[in-house]
């Protein structure tokens, strides 16, 4: 009798299981039902409530991730070979102030660009002065995001910062950059007749950091150019000698205020053909000057402006820089601090943004490697941002002047007569 009722209650049990397991394949047929259809609606965005009322998910201007430009964002350094996203010209940022002189917090520089450039986005990029934008497929520009810098070790840092640089320098440049039958000067493609290798090489526009950080990026590009020549925008020279500077005599020391001197006798420099633009700062006394000239550089001096204009101080820098490669390096102390005060070491009586976004259009089509802006240090901001706008437009401006051939002929008012006083902004 207990056999039999032992038998009685498997077999039930069988077909209970049995009933269950047929209940699960109608609901797992019904499920895979469902996803099937969810899969066919997926296409179908307009099904969602969000998207058939109100469009994409698009970032605003104050909305989003913090990129340039709200640029496509990439960790270049982690992209190996750039299978994911390459570029022909990476924005990549150097949070780098243990070597400065007097206020410190330029590591906040590449931030303090980025957010200034957030009313910048490709679909609204055109500029009357370059007629056209920076962000189009024939350059591929994107964020690569930041070098993580130590702010314990200079050495280190340093060391960082020159095997980032020259990880994205020895990156291929997308495919179609050089398949048009006569590279522009405006694309990477251009960097291969000036590379020792002979191969196209990405451009990198730096956001600073301190102004020490050239010295590592100096390195990598003599790597693969060989002697640099640089335009240097500043209110200082950067050229004193380590030697004596506060007290130093560490040859390896790196300031902000001397990388030049040891970039020269490191020979990465090509001496005769830089240039510096903007000086104004107060020197030792005229020896620093003939020191200057020693390390390789001239000087266009800030009120140089007054008696040749944006244009002259143009054809000043054309005239000097030669035909190898150039390295374009901007202090944002250049502009005077009373528009963009949140720099390290402010000099009063500057250039102003407009006369400083004309000299850079006019340098548009020189053989450019490389490019950066420094010394932002967005904690001495005017609480109006101004130092982080009027260098996120330089940004664009040096973007812009990469991605051209010339100087642009720029839009010109139809008030003006044809044959207006002035000179045509094309015609250097
Ligand atoms: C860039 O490419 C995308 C995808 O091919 C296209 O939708 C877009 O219009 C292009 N933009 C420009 C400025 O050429
Ligand atoms: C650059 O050239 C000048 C003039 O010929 C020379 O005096 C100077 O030592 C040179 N500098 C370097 C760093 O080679």
């Amino acid at each position: 009798m207990l056999a039999f009722l032992v038998l009685h209650l498997l077999a039930s049990s069988v077909v209970l299981a049995s009933q269950r397991a047929g209940a699960e394949d109608d609901l797992r047929e019904t499920a895979q039902h469902r996803f099937n259809e969810d899969l066919n609606r997926a296409g179908d965005l307009d099904d969602e409530e969000y998207h058939s009322r109100f469009g994409p998910q698009v970032d605003l201007p104050f909305s989003g991730p913090l990129s340039f430009a709200h640029l496509p964002y990439s960790r270049c350094l982690d992209d190996l070979h750039s299978v994911t996203t390459p570029f022909d010209i990476a924005i990549l940022g150097m949070p780098f102030d243990t070597a400065v002189t007097y206020r410190p917090g330029a590591r906040f520089g590449p931030y303090g660009i980025r957010s200034g450039s957030r009313r910048l986005w490709d679909k609204r990029a055109y500029s009357l002065a370059w007629e056209s934008t920076p962000y189009t497929n024939a350059t591929k520009v994107i964020d690569c995001g930041d070098v993580p810098v130590t702010p314990f070790d200079n050495k280190a840092a340093v060391a960082q910062m020159e095997a980032a640089y020259s990880t994205l320098l020895a990156r291929p440049v997308p495919e179609n950059t050089c398949s048009h039958e006569v590279p522009s000067m405006g694309r990477s493609c251009s960097t291969r007749s000036l590379a020792l290798d002979k191969k196209p090489h990405p451009r990198i526009l730096t956001l600073g950091g301190d102004h020490a950080i050239v010295l590592p990026i100096l390195r990598s590009l003599h790597k693969v150019y060989g002697p640099i020549t640089v335009i240097h925008f500043d209110s200082h020279l950067d050229t004193w000698p380590v030697e004596g500077y506060f007290g130093l005599d560490d040859m390896s020391t790196l300031t902000h205020g001397t990388f030049f001197w040891t970039a020269a006798r490191e020979n990465l420099l090509k001496n005769g053909t830089c240039v510096h633009a903007g000086i104004r700062c107060k020197l030792q006394g005229i020896q620093d000057i003939s020191n200057d000239e020693d390390v390789g550089f001239a000087i266009i001096s800030t009120d140089d402006i007054d008696d040749i204009g944006p244009m002259g101080i143009v054809q000043l820098i054309r005239d000097r820089v030669g035909h190898g490669p150039i390295y374009l390096s901007l202090d944002i102390d250049v502009i005077d601090p009373s528009l963009a005060p949140a720099t390290g070491t402010p000099e009063p009586a500057g250039w102003t943004p407009r006369e400083l976004h004309r000299i850079i259009r006019g340098l548009a089509g020189l053989n450019f490697v490389g490019v950066d802006i420094v010394e932002v240090a967005p904690a001495y901001d005017s609480n109006a941002e101004t130092t982080s706008i009027i260098a996120a437009h330089i940004v664009h401006e040096l973007l812009s002047m990469l991605v051209a051939d010339g100087p642009p002929k720029g839009f010109r008012s139809r008030l003006l007569a044809p044959k207006a006083v002035l000179p045509h902004k094309g015609e250097l």
